[in-house]
């Protein structure tokens, strides 16, 4: 989603932060926008990507040393010129992630007092309100930020300070860099990483300002913050695609080692080695509800199967945006779980605030460092899948699942089970999953022949509904095909109609106590013409009514997703290729999705 840099230095900022704002291009984006102070304020902006903005002004822009970028992702108003960002007016330059939710109660009241727009966002009330205020922008802030509601990430520019670049923040995200003699700001901290790793993470509710060697922050009462400085490890490795042709296809293939790092901090020789704070947690659950969106829910829906199943402890799972809106009912022993690779994602920052409110512990599963969600956490449990460029996820997918597989084993052991087999498979997971790689070229094949297919239907029973929803959300995501997953016992009662030969149905049934269930999907398909592709396992028996079956290497019958679901996302990868889309960024998407 949208995304910001800000940059100050001596001189040539501009370049600097176009390039860094590249680095949050897989953020997802319509349009694009360069503020500099040099002698003056000049804004550059276009619809569309970076390269636009840099082929139309062939790379010259001012020589100062003060700048900020913005990369939009419409929310208030159409992806254009007049909207992007930054807004500006009167030497004074905004850019904003997030929405104002009492923009129009704000714009009527300076329409009022004069006050003449020139864009559809709900940022240009900021600005608006900068310029009504008309004191310098140190002193305007805390009038202004206590009367905006809603989230709110902010650079900004003044003509009359161009040595200062000012920030605020709320509910949306903004990281600072310190660098020498140079200070950055960004919405994620890949902007700047290869420049510094010395990283200050805003908590709520800061604004402040940076020069090029100081940063001050402040509380909305205006009292200064101690700033705390981390250090971010980082392998540059994870942002360059090295001998892959798309990140969503190196990330793919990066699954066996995303496995192995994510269990390296929860595993020990002995067993389970999750951390006292959340085994002191699990041991009071009683219930557990999670919330999530997108992808992070999937690998709820998959949870929910395995935790009711190898531990007994009842488990709802929710859509965020969804699980905001219902009543709560905390009881004694309830743990809320939200899962999120971002920590970033609103719906799910929202979700838990009210079980925080009501003392209901939340568990949070997050792939970043710094994020908002693992801030307001009781604990958490980090995957260790590295960064993700992809916008489609897939190793932090994995990621999280083995995370949560380990939850659930967790809650076992606390209720006397055994799980060594369990944590065996799992040990050997990796090596599973580098068989499915090594089948790539068959599985390009079979994409090769379902290219141009308009609608799927992916079905799976019990844990491999989950699996259908993510095979299905994949390919929808980067292919723009029509896709829908289905419990398949539901198919009868409803989608059973859409059957025909021109729907490609992806069947997940690996050899389980549910194949003999889902092969009657099957043959109902089958009879209805519907073009079968079967992901199953060399235990199963033959099924000729399949147009294609891909056989799967075995694990245990829990872990059995896995497998099935590197081989469903490079399926959804070679459909895309074959249909040359942007694979790394699909159309409409947002890696973070920071609004509502
Ligand atoms: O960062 P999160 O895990 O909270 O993101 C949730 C969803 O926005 C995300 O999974 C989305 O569905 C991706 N596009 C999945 O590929």
């Amino acid at each position: 989603m949208c995304g910001i840099v800000g940059l100050i230095r001596q001189k040539d900022a501009a370049g600097a932060v176009l390039e860094a704002l590249q680095r949050l291009e897989y953020r997802g984006y319509d349009s694009v926008g360069l503020g500099v102070i040099d002698h003056k304020l000049d804004v550059f902006r276009k619809e569309g990507k970076i390269n636009v903005l840099l082929d139309s002004f062939q790379g010259q822009f001012p020589e100062g040393g003060t700048a900020i970028a913005h990369t939009r992702w419409a929310t208030h108003g159409r992806p254009e010129v007049k909207n992007a960002h930054p807004l500006s007016d009167g030497g004074i330059a905004v850019v904003h992630n997030g929405i104002i939710e009492n923009e129009a109660s704000l714009r009527q009241e300076l329409i009022k007092g004069g006050a003449l727009f020139s864009s559809d966002t709900d940022t240009e009330v900021i600005l608006r309100l900068l310029l009504e205020d008309g004191g310098k922008v140190e002193d305007a802030l805390p009038r202004i930020l206590p009367r905006l509601e809603g989230a709110f990430a902010l650079a900004i520019l003044d003509e009359r300070e161009r040595n200062r670049i000012f920030f605020a923040r709320r509910h949306s995200p903004l990281v600072l860099g310190i660098g020498e003699k140079e200070n950055w700001m960004a919405s994620d901290l890949s902007a700047f990483l290869p420049e510094t790793r010395e990283v200050i993470f805003l908590e709520e509710d800061r604004w402040g300002w940076i020069t090029e060697e100081d940063i001050e922050i402040r509380r909305n009462d205006g009292s200064p913050v101690k700033p705390q400085v981390k250090i971010f490890p980082w392998n540059p490795v994870s942002a360059q695609k090295g001998r892959f042709s798309h990140f969503m296809l190196k990330e793919i293939h990066e699954q066996p080692r995303a496995i192995t790092d994510t269990l390296s901090d929860k595993l020990s020789p002995q067993g389970l080695h999750l951390s006292e704070d959340v085994v002191a947690l699990l041991r009071k659950t009683k219930r557990i509800q999670c919330v999530a969106c997108g992808t992070s829910f999937n690998a709820t829906l998959a949870f929910r199967s395995w935790v009711e199943n190898i531990a007994g402890i009842p488990c709802e799972v929710e859509i965020a945006s969804e699980s905001r809106n219902r009543p709560l009912f905390p009881s004694e022993g309830l743990l809320v779980i939200a899962v999120s690779q971002s920590g970033e994602t609103f719906d799910t920052l929202k979700a838990v605030e009210p079980f925080l409110d009501a003392q209901v512990p939340v568990l949070s599963v997050v792939n970043t460092t710094g994020n908002s969600l693992e801030r307001c956490s009781t604990a958490i449990l980090r995957t260790h899948a590295g960064m993700e460029i992809g916008v489609a996820a897939s190793k932090t997918h994995l990621a999280q699942l083995s995370t949560l597989f380990l939850v659930a084993l967790q809650l076992a052991e606390l209720g006397g089970t055994d799980i060594s087999d369990e944590l065996l498979a799992l040990r050997r997971l990796p090596s599973v999953l580098e068989t499915v790689l090594g089948m790539e070229r068959d599985i390009k094949e079979i994409a090769q022949r379902f290219t141009a297919t308009q609608n799927a239907l992916f079905l799976g029973r019990q844990r491999h509904w989950s699996t259908a929803m993510e095979g299905s959300l994949k390919l929808k995501e980067i292919s723009y095909i029509h896709a829908e997953a289905y419990a398949a016992g539901e198919m009868k009662h409803g989608p059973i109609a859409l059957i025909s030969k021109e729907m490609l149905v992806v069947i997940i049934a690996p050899f389980d106590d549910h194949f003999k269930k889902i092969y009657g999907s099957l043959r109902e398909v089958a009879a209805r013409k519907g073009r079968i592709l079967l992901l199953t396992t060399k235990e199963a028996p033959e099924v000729s009514e399949a147009e294609i079956t891909l056989v799967l290497p075995t694990t245990i019958p829990l872990l059995s997703a896995f497998p099935a679901l590197v081989a469903l996302q490079i399926f959804a990868y070679w459909i895309a290729r074959e249909r040359g889309l942007d694979i790394d960024q699909p159309r409409n998407l947002a890696k973070t999705v920071t609004v509502e």
